[in-house]
């Protein structure tokens, strides 16, 4: 089966190709993403592959129809790009890796929060311009903190217990809450009102399309340290900025943001910036932002494209995988 592989990073490729190998694929790698412009590049294929930021939407779908394309499998577990309505019309199938390694996500929150708490973000320069003042660098202890988890999936979860390994009082949220959970699940309210620490862990849908906004900020302690590795439309970005003007947040991690599509997996570093409101983030020295990495481990890699290859050949071979599919 030949599959167009958009969007194809070096640091993946490696582990895509030997996957697809294994299981008698023909991969044709392209770095461009997928969008409106480069579906052309699929003439030819049965199937895509396709990662987080592509394009998957009403239109595209229509122009991969045209080209015969059927199967489509993203290398990533949210699926909040693909329009699931066009894509069952269409009779695509469609199959995503839903987990791959959720301690990669969980350990990386954890990261965002420990350089926040430590602030080892600003040491680091200051160390190396071997200037050793410790001034401004007080940061607290986690042991004892009050952590909100919200979203206790796999990630979420993965995170509950790394949290718990520090000592921290674990609170949590999740309206399906996992069962035999040793986790206390509590309100949305008390997570906003008790939680020091608030990590998000939850998927990108209607219900939490701007979870955290003015309104919800207000029900937060002052200080708050939010840490989002789940997906950038949870926030309210303008909300986030102005809870840091007026101290409301103490500190912000985040690993996505809600326009990541135009900026993130690109070296722009000569381009002037043309989002204004990740500039202003990015003046704040208690944000931190990562550009979408946190599954970014050589485990997750190897269990992404392990997944991909067989959702692709299982698609193939007409035994579609139930458990990975999307449509
Ligand atoms: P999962 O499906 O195992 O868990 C998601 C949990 O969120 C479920 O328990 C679900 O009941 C819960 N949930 C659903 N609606 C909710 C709501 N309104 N409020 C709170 N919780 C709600 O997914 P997993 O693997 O834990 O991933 C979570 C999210 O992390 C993904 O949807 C994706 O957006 C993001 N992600 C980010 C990555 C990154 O590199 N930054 C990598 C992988 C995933």
């Amino acid at each position: 089966m030949r599959v167009t592989v958009y969007s194809t990073k070096s640091f993946e490729r490696p582990f895509l190709a030997e996957a697809a190998a294994r299981l008698n694929l023909e991969p044709v790698f392209v770095e461009f993403p997928l969008e409106p412009s480069t579906v052309s590049l699929a003439r030819g294929s049965e199937a895509i592959c396709a990662f987080v930021n592509d394009d998957l939407s009403a239109p595209v779908l229509h122009l991969l129809a045209e080209l015969g394309v059927r199967n489509i499998a993203l290398r990533c577990a949210g699926f909040n790009s693909v329009h699931l309505e066009t894509a069952r019309e269409l009779n695509f199938s469609i199959a995503r890796v839903p987990a791959y390694s959720p301690e990669a996500v969980a350990e990386h929150a954890f990261a965002l929060l420990l350089t926040l708490s430590r602030k080892t973000h600003r040491a680091y320069n200051r160390v190396r311009e071997m200037n050793f003042s410790l001034n401004g660098l007080v940061g607290f202890n986690l042991h004892r903190r009050t952590v909100g988890v919200v979203g206790c999936g796999k990630i979420g979860l993965a995170f509950c217990r790394i949290a718990a390994g520090f000592g921290m009082k674990v609170l949590a949220y999740d309206p399906f809450p996992p069962k035999d959970s040793p986790w206390e699940f509590v309100s949305l309210e008390r997570i906003w009102a008790e939680a020091d620490i608030i990590s998000l862990h939850c998927p990108l849908t209607p219900d939490t399309h701007h979870l955290v906004n003015q309104a919800t900020l207000e029900g937060m302690k002052p200080g708050v340290v939010l840490l989002n590795t789940s997906r950038g439309a949870v926030i309210d970005t303008p909300a986030a900025i102005e809870a840091l003007q007026s101290h409301k947040i103490g500190a912000l991690g985040l690993d996505v943001y809600e326009e990541e599509s135009g900026l993130f997996f690109r070296d722009l570093s000569g381009s002037l910036p043309t989002d204004e409101t990740f500039a202003r983030l990015l003046t704040f020295p208690n944000v931190l932002i990562t550009g979408h990495q946190a599954f970014l481990t050589t485990e997750a890699l190897e269990a992404i494209a392990e997944t991909t290859a067989q959702n692709l050949a299982a698609f193939r071979d007409g035994n579609p995988i139930e458990a990975n599919r999307v449509a």
